[in-house]
């Protein structure tokens, strides 16, 4: 197939680049490069069946609409991505998230190309469940606090998702993505686990943000790839939402020892406010757990590593 990949030279989207071209797919990638890089594509730049065109999707002469009409398949991933990056700059994070996946979305429409749109856990909101489903109701925060714009902006996505499968008979799906990890993710906007093993690589402190006893399930990005690699392989998943994740959970500040330890760090557990870390008034959910009944009755899709494997190996991609 011809598949093309927005945000392919992004930590997910490199990973899925790798997986596809290895299956003998057409794959191209577009992307600005903003939170990506090049490195994370450059062993492919001298396949035939490779393409990479750097280019921001919301610029007015983007080559994105005759991609689009051009693939097979899409995986639409661009996006302003990384909590801190999106407190830091909201305007930007609407306009990639809204006007970029629209526009995406629009020419998916008009040329009958299947897609699979990137979302994610944070449309969750502040909901105090601890086991989050497809279908539950979602609580995100007042436009006062920025935090929620990533979150807002992404449940947008999924609602022109919904609503162009309902008026155009678009083939597409939302996958909502519950912390993926794994080599090639940077720390440089906020991700925990490449900032902690940075820091317990270089034995110093592994700052926790607000008590630490906040719960997260941590799926390794090559079990990612292969949940969007199956529901490539079928036919009904348009106008549905998948949960992809592992439901392994641990404590932040578990996830924090278990990284010292295996590193074989001497470094220490520092608390950091959510205010000192973030904005005032920042807010964090406690527990955040994915029920994957859905993509595993459809697809027989479970994650397979658990979480010593990932932080190996995100010990080892650091350490290179
Ligand atoms: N990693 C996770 O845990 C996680 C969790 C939830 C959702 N997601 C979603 O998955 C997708 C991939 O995330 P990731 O973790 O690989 O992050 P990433 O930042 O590595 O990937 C995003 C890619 O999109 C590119 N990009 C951003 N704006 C663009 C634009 N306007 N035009 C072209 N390219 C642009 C970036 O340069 C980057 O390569 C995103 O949509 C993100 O919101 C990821």
């Amino acid at each position: 197939m011809k598949i093309l990949i927005t945000g392919g030279a992004g930590f997910i989207g490199s990973h899925l680049t790798d997986e596809l071209l290895s299956l003998g797919h057409c794959v191209t990638v577009i992307d600005n490069l903003s939170t990506g890089s090049e490195d994370n594509i450059a062993q492919h730049l001298t396949n035939e069946k490779f393409a990479f065109i750097k280019e921001d999707i919301i610029d007015e002469d983007s080559k994105i609409e005759s991609l689009i009409a051009n693939a097979d398949m899409v995986y639409h991933l661009a996006a302003a991505v990384g909590v801190e990056l999106v407190v830091n700059d909201p305007v930007h994070t609407l306009l990639t998230n809204v006007s970029g996946t629209e526009k995406v979305l629009q020419a998916a429409a008009k040329n009958n190309t299947r897609i699979i749109v990137a979302s994610t856990s944070e449309v969750y909101g502040k909901s105090t469940k601890e086991t989050f489903s497809e279908t539950d109701d979602l609580l995100i925060g007042s436009p006062y606090n920025s935090r929620w714009s990533y979150a807002c902006s992404k449940l947008l996505d999924e609602f022109f998702v919904m609503a162009f499968h309902q008026a155009n008979d678009l083939d597409g799906c939302v996958v909502r993505f519950f912390n993926t990890v794994g080599p090639r993710q940077t720390g440089r906007y906020g991700m925990v686990l490449p900032r902690f093993v940075k820091a317990a690589l270089s034995n110093e402190n592994l700052l926790v943000y607000g008590t630490g006893e906040q719960t997260r399930c941590f799926c390794h990005v090559a079990d990612t790839v292969q949940a969007l690699r199956t529901l490539l392989e079928r036919d009904d998943t348009a106008g549905k939402i998948y949960n992809i994740g592992n439901t392994e959970k641990i404590s932040i500040n578990q996830l924090a020892q278990k990284v010292i330890a295996q590193a074989n760090s001497s470094s220490s557990i520092e608390k950091i406010p959510y205010e000192k870390a973030y904005n005032k008034g920042f807010e964090d959910m406690l527990h955040r757990a994915p029920n994957i009944s859905t993509i595993t009755n459809d697809t027989n899709w479970k994650p397979v590593r658990n979480l010593e494997k990932i932080i190996n190996d995100v010990i080892d991609f650091i350490n290179k």
